[in-house]
């Protein structure tokens, strides 16, 4: 029986026991339930080093189809439990507190977005994976920042496409292929505080760092990119390019695994525009703890739940995609 308080808290607020080795008991759990962890870069570097499994958007929805775990603890937001549980509706899949959505997924109601697929007949829907179940019902073909690209150019060039929610990542996309795509007016409220001016006042100070940028960030910030791509694809930059310093200009929880992978270069989180902070954090990300992740997996719960037939529309585009990506 689930509390009521935690129901209304949205994750379990129970302390955990003194002296619990929590990374051993967590370990232990996973065993004994046949779970395993799945992590996005953007979670605080202890969760990341206690996955099973760290990816990309992309990566942790193909890693969702094929696991056979009995349950996934999803450490990162809403819509990437709700992907996986409609991948895989028997499977129990958890997410260690409900508050943590995504301003992206919130900017795209679905009741307004309906409309403007109405007022826009015969075009395909081209829908980021930062959207709610409802959303991507709505949609012919979920993408992520890893594959909007090449599932954009897939169509034909004459084929009229609606692109929502991110209109900094739909406006890069019209920028390089040529499109003219309809854009929802959506954005990230990490992504676009990125700050061109302390941007360009770091690389003055340091004129040999690459600057790499996620898709998401505003227009001015992505032309100044030496590199411009997902998560993966900027952390594989950073271990294939032959730079020794490196501006990053997407969320910092990314900085873990790149200074991980390449212990001997710099890595500075480019700064917002808003505040005194050197980086820039998503706050929904950053609500997974350790302590969360114990409790969730010691009650099962929270549990993602989504609607059996909008799960059934939204199951479409999501497996258009993977199949799109292989
Ligand atoms: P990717 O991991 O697909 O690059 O997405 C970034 C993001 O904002 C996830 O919420
Ligand atoms: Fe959503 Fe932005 Fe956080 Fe990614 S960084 S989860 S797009 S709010």
């Amino acid at each position: 029986m689930i509390d009521n308080k935690w129901k209304e808290a949205g994750y379990v607020t129970e302390p955990v026991p003194k002296d619990t080795d929590i990374k051993a008991e967590i370990r232990r759990m996973c065993k004994e339930k046949n779970a395993v962890i799945m992590a996005h870069y953007y979670t605080d570097g202890e969760i990341q080093d206690i996955a099973d499994f760290v990816g990309d958007s992309l990566a942790l929805a193909q890693q969702a189809a094929k696991t056979d775990a009995d349950i996934v603890v999803m450490c990162g937001v809403h819509f990437m439990g709700e992907t996986n549980k409609i991948l895989c509706p028997d499977r129990k899949v958890l997410v260690p507190d409900l508050n943590a959505t995504c301003s992206l997924a919130e900017s795209c109601p679905a009741k307004e977005f309906g409309e403007f697929v109405k007022v826009h007949p015969g075009h395909t829907v081209i829908s980021y994976v930062n959207t709610t179940a409802a959303i991507k019902a709505l949609t012919d073909v979920v993408v992520t920042s890893g594959n909007a690209m090449q599932i954009v150019n897939s169509l034909p060039k004459d084929e009229k496409i609606i692109f929502g929610p991110d209109r900094n990542l739909g406006n890069y996309i019209n920028s390089v292929t040529g499109r003219n795509m309809v854009l929802w007016d959506g954005a990230c409220h990490v992504h676009e505080k990125f700050s061109l001016e302390r941007i360009l006042d770091l690389k003055a100070s340091h004129p040999d760092a690459k600057i790499l940028v996620h898709p998401e960030c505003k227009g001015p910030v992505v032309k100044v990119a030496d590199k411009v791509g997902s998560t993966a694809a900027l952390l594989r930059f950073s271990q294939e390019d032959d730079a020794k310093e490196y501006i990053v200009a997407t969320e910092s929880g990314i900085l873990h695994k790149m200074q991980q992978a390449c212990p001997e270069k710099t890595f500075i989180p480019a700064p917002p525009d808003d505040s005194t902070c050197a980086c820039n954090e998503c706050n929904y990300m950053k609500l997974i703890t350790m302590e969360k992740l114990y409790n969730c997996l010691r009650y099962e719960w929270p549990e993602i739940e989504v609607d059996k037939e909008v799960a059934e529309k939204a199951v479409k585009s999501i497996n258009r995609m993977l199949s799109l990506s292989k």
